[in-house]
């Protein structure tokens, strides 16, 4: 779940800035802001402080915001009907599926969420909502001939010793299992875990880059991997083993074999608002502000990551390299509803050992 520290550039993060910096020069004055609320992330700080200095300028509610890194759930569940928390951000299905299921959250009820969140990426009742995609995409090495790809694929035996991926235990993977359980079902998904196995050039493991990496290295010619690190990469500093290893790839948006729409598997990150918010009002503000056009930007420009609000500009790197998102209709919450499953299917295939 690394992230890497976000880029601030462009329009949009300049004006977020600059509103920001105004905010900041008007609360050094002793007077205070009239309104707040608390915000716990697991977020890195770089990204989520100027979204946050935006907020504030434009609606004057300060926001407290607790960087937590690990046992979310478990600090707020321990703080109980006291918690100052009102928003939960973390990232990926499983972990906003584990705020839900823990009993932190509440429903909620917004018109401008709902317009600006696709269905399937938030919670039937308003407990978790997303706030921006990373699509599970192939990482390839350049020379192969291939435009389309089924992540089925990856099973086939003309793969064989071509294959580099991370640990199937890892959330990326456990997520994108799931949703070949949701698709496909249980006996599929353990075939195609077999197979992918099969296929392995090296023991599955190391992070999503070291896919780009062993491509570089001639050790694999294929893998899955997010697509931000595409970003990330291919924007480091021309002569970086980071730079090499993300101009050694091309990238194919991968589809399901059976499901109609052709969509491509994306995890998240998102938010809920909090059981015991103290300030559920603002909390929801902030939601609603967080899918704006000038924030949905700014998760595009900052992490490279796909806006979940239709219309906002991808970063030039990632229109260019993996392009406009076909996101598959699954609901977020359907493919959950496989994660514990999908886990357990990881292990009795013996896929990390
Ligand atoms: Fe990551």
């Amino acid at each position: 779940m690394t992230e890497q520290r976000p880029r601030v550039r462009g329009r949009a993060a300049r004006a977020l800035l600059g509103a920001g910096a105004a905010w900041l020069a008007a609360t050094a004055l002793p007077a205070q802001a009239a309104e707040e609320l608390t915000l716990y992330t697991t977020r890195e700080p770089a990204l989520i402080q100027p979204l946050i200095a935006a907020f504030s300028a434009q609606s004057n509610i300060k926001v407290n915001t607790v960087f937590v890194k690990d046992g979310l759930l478990e600090r707020v569940k321990a703080e109980g009907a006291r918690s100052p928390a009102d928003v939960l951000m973390t990232v990926d299905i499983g972990n906003l599926m584990d705020l839900v299921d823990g009993g932190v959250t509440q429903p909620v009820k917004s018109a401008a969420l709902e317009s600006a969140i696709p269905a399937n990426l938030r919670g039937a009742d308003g407990q978790w909502f997303s706030l921006s995609m990373r699509a599970r995409v192939l990482y390839a090495d350049k020379s192969l001939p291939l435009t389309s790809f089924r992540y089925e694929d990856l099973a086939n035996p003309k793969y064989k010793g071509k294959v580099c991926i991370r640990a199937g235990q890892h959330p990326y993977n456990t997520a994108l299992v799931a949703a070949l359980i949701a698709h496909d079902g249980e006996a599929k998904a353990e075939q195609w875990l077999r197979g992918v196995k099969a296929n392995l050039a090296r023991k599955a493991t190391g992070g999503d880059r070291d896919v780009a990496r062993d491509i570089l290295g001639g050790i694999c010619d294929v893998g899955l991997a997010n697509s931000y690190y595409v970003g990330q990469m291919k924007s480091a500093k021309e002569g970086t083993d980071a730079r090499k290893w993300g101009d050694a790839i091309k990238v194919v948006r991968p589809t399901f074999a059976n499901a109609k729409s052709g969509g491509t598997h994306v995890n998240i990150s998102g938010a809920a608002v909090a059981k015991n918010a103290p300030q559920r009002a603002n909390a929801v503000k902030l939601l609603e502000f967080l899918v704006s056009e000038p924030a949905q930007a700014l998760y595009a420009q900052a992490n490279y990551e796909y806006p979940v609000r239709k219309g906002v500009a991808l970063d030039p790197i990632i229109g260019q390299t993996i392009g406009e998102l076909k996101v598959d209709p699954l609901p977020l919450t359907e493919i959950a509803k496989y994660r514990k499953q999908a886990s357990a299917l990881v292990d009795k295939v013996g896929f990390d050992q």
